[in-house]
C-alpha cells in the first residue's frame, strides 16, 4: 500500500513529505504541477528560502533518507489522479494541491475562475477517483478554518447540535459556513462535496479546518538545508504571521490590515505536519466525515500577532513599527465576530506542540539567515477586495 501526497512541492506538502519520508514505512507518491512556483514568479516574487527544482529535491530526499520508494510525479491533479489511484490503490491520499490565496482569488474574474476551477474540479476528481478505484482509501483534505461563519460563538468542530427557531435539532448539523472571498468559498464547497461522498459513497475522510500556518522548520531541515520547504511572504501568497516576521526582518512596518481587529487561529508548520501524520496513522472510519479544527492558538487578534512580532524583534535588536493604514479587506466596516475554535480532536491527539512565542523566535532566526533574499519591493502592495485595484492608505 502507498500514500499519495497531492501538492507535495508546496509549503505544507514538502514539509509533510519530508516528515513522512522519515516516519512512514510505505511508498510515497508526491504529485505537483509546480503551478505555485509559476504563480509566485508571475507576482514578481520567489520563495524566500531557496528550493531546488522538483526532480532534484526528490532525488535529494531519496539520497538523504536512503529510500528508493519515493516517487515524484509532475502533473495536475485532474490529469493524473484517476490513473494514479487506479494503478496504486493507495491506502491514503493527502490533498493539499490547491490555490491557497484569498487575495489572488479576489483580484480579477480570471483569477477567481482559475481558483474555482483548480480547487473545486481538482477536489471532485480526487473524490471520483477514490470512489471508482479505492473506496476504502482514507482521504485527508486540507480545508480552512476560514470556512466557518463568524457568529459570536465558539467554532464547533465540523458538526454541532443546535436550536433553530426554538427547536432542537435531532442530530448534529454542519456548523454554519460563510466566507467573504472566493478562495474560502471553494473550500466550503469542497467540504460539502466531501461530506456528500462520505454519506452517499461511504468514503472515509479527515477534513482539516486548518488555521493559518506559520514557520519554516521541517523534519529534515537540520540534515540538509536544501530540503527546506518554500516560504512566501508577498501580500498575495504570504499568510499573516510569516509576512509580519519577514517585514520585521526587512525593516518594513508590519501591514496590520484594518487596525488588526480581525482574529484568527494559528499553528506552526511543524505542528500542522505532525497532526497530519497523526490523522494518517489514525484514519477516519468507513463513511465518516471527520472534521478537525487544526489550530494550537484558537483565537488571536491580528494586532496581538503584530505586537508579539514587535516584542520578539526587540529581543533581537530590531525596531519593528506597525502600519495601520491599509484595509484591503474592509475589516473596519465589519466588526470581527469569530469565536475561538474548539480543537478537542487536536488536543486529544496529544502531539507535542510548540508555544507561539517560541515558534515566532525560530521564525525570526531562520528568516534573518535569509535576509538578503527578502525583497522589500513585493511586500506592501495589497489588492482591495471590493475594487480589485491596489489598496489606498486610509486614516
Ligand atoms: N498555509 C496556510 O496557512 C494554510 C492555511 C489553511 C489551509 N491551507 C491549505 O493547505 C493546502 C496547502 O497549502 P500551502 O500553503 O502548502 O500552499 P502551496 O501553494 O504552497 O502548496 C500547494 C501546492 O499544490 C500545487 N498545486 C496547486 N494546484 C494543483 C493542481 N491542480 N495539481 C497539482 N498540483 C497543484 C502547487 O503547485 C503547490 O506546490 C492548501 O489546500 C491550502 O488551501 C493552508
Amino acid at each position: 500500500m502507498s500514500v499519495l501526497v497531492l501538492g507535495a512541492d508546496g509549503y505544507l506538502g514538502w514539509a509533510l513529505l519530508c516528515r513522512l519520508a522519515v516516519s512512514l514505512d510505505e511508498p510515497l507518491i508526491a504529485v505537483d504541477d509546480l503551478s505555485k512556483r509559476e504563480r509566485v514568479s508571475m507576482q514578481g516574487s520567489d520563495s524566500v528560502i531557496p528550493i531546488l527544482p522538483f526532480d532534484e529535491r526528490m532525488a535529494l530526499l531519496r539520497a538523504v533518507t536512503g529510500r528508493s520508494d519515493l516517487t515524484g510525479v509532475q502533473a495536475g491533479v485532474v490529469d493524473c489522479v484517476d490513473e494514479l489511484v487506479r494503478d496504486h490503490a493507495p491506502r491514503a491520499l493527502v490533498h493539499l494541491a490547491q490555490i491557497p490565496s484569498a487575495p489572488y482569488s479576489m483580484s480579477s474574474f480570471a483569477k477567481a475562475r482559475e481558483t474555482i476551477e483548480n480547487n473545486e474540479v481538482g477536489n471532485m476528481a480526487v473524490l471520483y477517483a477514490i470512489r471508482e478505484h479505492a473506496p476504502r482509501a482514507h482521504l485527508v483534505k486540507m480545508g480552512s478554518m476560514g470556512e466557518y461563519a463568524a457568529c459570536g460563538v465558539p467554532l464547533g468542530e465540523g458538526y454541532v447540535n443546535a436550536i433553530l427557531d426554538g427547536e432542537e435539532t435531532s442530530c448534529p448539523i454542519p456548523f454554519p459556513r460563510a466566507a467573504d472571498d472566493v478562495y474560502h468559498i471553494t473550500k466550503i464547497n469542497d467540504t460539502n462535496f466531501i461530506a456528500m461522498a462520505c454519506r452517499m459513497w461511504g468514503l472515509a475522510s479527515t477534513d482539516v479546518m486548518q488555521s493559518i500556518v506559520y514557520g519554516t522548520r521541517t523534519a529534515l531541515w537540520r540534515k540538509d538545508p536544501r530540503l527546506a520547504t518554500r516560504f512566501d511572504c508577498d501580500p498575495v501568497f504570504g499568510s499573516v504571521l510569516n509576512r509580519f516576521v519577514a517585514q520585521a526582518v526587512s525593516g518594513i512596518p508590519l501591514t496590520v490590515h484594518g487596525g488588526g481587529t480581525a482574529s484568527t487561529g494559528l499553528i506552526s508548520l511543524a505542528d500542522s505536519v505532525s497532526a497530519l501524520a497523526h490523522w494518517l496513522a489514525n484514519p477516519a472510519g468507513v463513511g465518516e466525515h471527520r472534521v478537525i479544527n487544526q489550530a494550537t492558538e484558537t483565537r488571536i487578534s491580528v494586532l496581538d500577532i503584530a505586537r508579539m512580532v514587535q516584542r520578539a524583534g526587540a529581543e533581537r535588536g530590531l525596531d519593528v513599527q506597525l502600519n495601520l493604514t491599509l484595509d484591503p479587506r474592509h475589516e473596519r466596516d465589519r466588526p470581527s465576530r469569530a469565536g475561538p475554535a474548539k480543537n478537542l480532536r487536536l488536543r486529544e491527539s496529544a502531539i507535542p506542540t510548540i508555544p507561539l512565542e517560541q515558534g515566532v523566535r525560530y521564525l525570526l532566526t531562520d528568516l534573518m539567515e535569509h535576509a538578503g533574499r527578502l525583497s522589500s519591493a513585493g511586500m506592501t502592495p495589497e489588492v482591495d477586495w471590493k475594487s480589485g485595484e491596489a489598496v489606498e492608505a486610509v486614516g
